[in-house]
């Protein structure tokens, strides 16, 4: 039998919890949208307990996204985070509420401070808590890879007992090696299934092995039902499994694992570049289904097997994972029709009319500026747009700037607006991009480092358009900004006042 892998996407929770992956609300509303695209069952929209910002995130995602895809969030085994997952989810047409606790003694001693029976009566507690609140809870064992098998076991069964219809089987260290894990899962599935065979049996890896993606392939050979993963493999240190490495590699070797998902994988590639441009995180080039690379042949021998026929060195086509070699070229002149179509053949919504026009605007200043526009232009423009906060009334804006580069003293004059407040400086620096920097942060007067700065070429064409991304430190924390135009230093100002308007936001 062709079994269904149940795929539940932890990239607005787990992978967030990147240093500078900071993601507002209307970038989280985005990318969720996408994941509804794509079609993930489960979308994990945050840690409602951490934050205001969080919980009003989580609301958001789940009113509206949240009619045709299942959306959770995560909670500590405790009354406080429980309900706040429940009041941020509850009008999604199917919450589900999931806790998570640790099972491995180096949890229980080092975390709790209490013996392992009373940590696992918290769990049961927990779990009969969330049970009168909604009928879908998931219990996640935190560490499972490491515990003692009988008592994670006895956990298992005690939440089972107390109604979790889904347990989650985390390697949250990337401690596991596949045959291993595989076998845990094995063991684990076989009692469940004899206690109670309509719970669910998920998988959670961490990659610090490089591991997590063979680890839930082997999970699901064994007998996992379900997968966590993240989008571009995002997560806590090296890492989650990636979503787009589990479902290629289902669908790709299903001969061998017989399941499949409901994944629409020739969304894999946009998804994949909407998160990395809303983190600010970029994809190895080599990355498998989504590096730049990864369709690319250079050798002589390879491109003269491919001329012959595809399969000889590829094992999946381009077209499976989005990489569509249709590029449609737009100019000034191709109208607001052509450009409707590009924006919905990319996925988007064209939203209401005057949201349209506003971005058309801009369609037609860069068409000016650029002569031609690419699908590449277009995917830019439209997520940078929608990813203004609007509550930047507040924030810093540039609203001009003159820099004068030579080889004694670049000067950069800028000059910016807060609410109704306008101020103006100079300064004088190292090179173009350190004096604009330098006269940016005493116009904030704020003590930021600048940690980072990466500057990219995004499109083809002769006015390519540039991307900056900055990382800058603020009291101990990293944010990063982003900005992209056609005049690369005004990119430059831009990136790093989203990073300062971002640390502002936080504090
Ligand atoms: O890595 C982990 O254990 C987690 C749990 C919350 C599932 O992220
Ligand atoms: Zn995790």
């Amino acid at each position: 039998m062709n079994r269904k892998i149940i795929v539940f996407d932890t990239t607005l929770r787990d992978g967030e919890q990147v240093p500078g992956a900071k993601l507002n609300l209307h970038q989280k509303i985005e990318i969720a949208q996408q994941l509804k695209r794509l079609n993930v069952d489960i979308i994990e929209a945050g840690f409602p307990a951490s934050s205001q910002g969080d919980f009003q995130a989580v609301q958001e995602i789940a009113r509206s996204v949240g009619d045709s895809v299942s959306i959770t969030a995560l909670a500590r085994a405790v009354k406080n985070d429980i309900d706040a997952v429940y009041e941020s989810i509850k009008l999604a047409q199917n919450p589900l509420i999931h806790i998570v606790l640790g099972t491995s003694n180096i949890h229980v001693e080092k975390k709790f401070n209490r013996s392992k029976e009373a940590v696992m009566q918290m769990g049961i507690d927990a779990v009969k808590y969330a049970k009168t609140l909604l009928p879908d809870v998931q219990y996640s064992t935190e560490d499972a890879s490491r515990s003692d098998f009988e008592y994670l076991w006895k956990t298992i069964e005690g939440v089972v007992k107390a109604g979790a219809t889904m347990i989650n089987v985390p390697d949250t260290v990337g401690y596991a090696v596949p045959e291993e894990f595989g076998d845990l899962i094995r063991r684990i599935n076989e009692r469940l299934k004899n206690l109670n065979d309509r719970v669910i049996l998920s998988v959670h890896c961490h990659n610090d092995l490089g591991l997590a993606a063979a680890n839930t392939l082997s999970a699901i050979k064994n007998g996992a039902e379900k997968i966590e993963c993240t989008i571009n493999g995002l997560g806590e240190r090296a890492g989650n499994a990636s979503l787009e490495e589990v479902v290629m590699g289902l669908k790709v070797r299903e001969n061998y694992y017989n399941c499949h998902t409901d994944i629409r994988t020739n969304e894999l590639l946009r998804t994949s570049r909407l998160v990395s441009h809303m983190t600010g995180l970029d994809v190895q080039v080599n990355k498998a289904i989504t590096g730049e690379n990864a369709f690319a042949h250079s050798s002589g021998i390879h491109q003269d097997g491919l001329l012959k026929d595809k399969q000889v060195y590829e094992i999946m086509s381009p077209e499976d994972v989005g990489a569509d070699s249709m590029e449609l070229i737009l100019t000034a002149r191709s109208g607001r029709h052509a450009f409707k179509n590009a924006v919905e053949k990319m996925g988007f919504d064209t939203g209401d009319g005057a949201d349209f026009e506003q971005l058309f605007e801009k369609f037609l200043t860069l068409a000016d500026a650029k002569k031609e526009v690419y699908d590449h232009d277009v995917f830019y423009l439209v997520t940078n747009h929608r990813t203004l906060d609007d509550s930047s009334k507040n924030l810093y804006e540039l609203v001009s700037f003159q820099v004068v580069s030579n080889d004694l003293h670049p000067t950069a004059t800028v000059e910016l607006r807060k609410g109704s407040e306008t101020i103006r400086d100079s300064a004088v620096g190292d090179g173009p991009i350190d004096a604009l920097y330098s006269v940016i942060k005493s116009l904030v007067g704020l003590d930021i480092q600048l940690k980072d700065y990466k500057i990219n070429s995004l499109s083809r064409g002769k006015e390519a358009i540039g991307r900056v991304n900055i990382r800058l430190e603020y009291e101990g924390k990293i944010y990063s900004g982003r900005a992209m135009d056609t005049d690369i230093i005004k990119a430059s100002a831009t990136a790093f006042l989203n990073g300062i308007n971002a640390a502002l936001l936080d504090a």
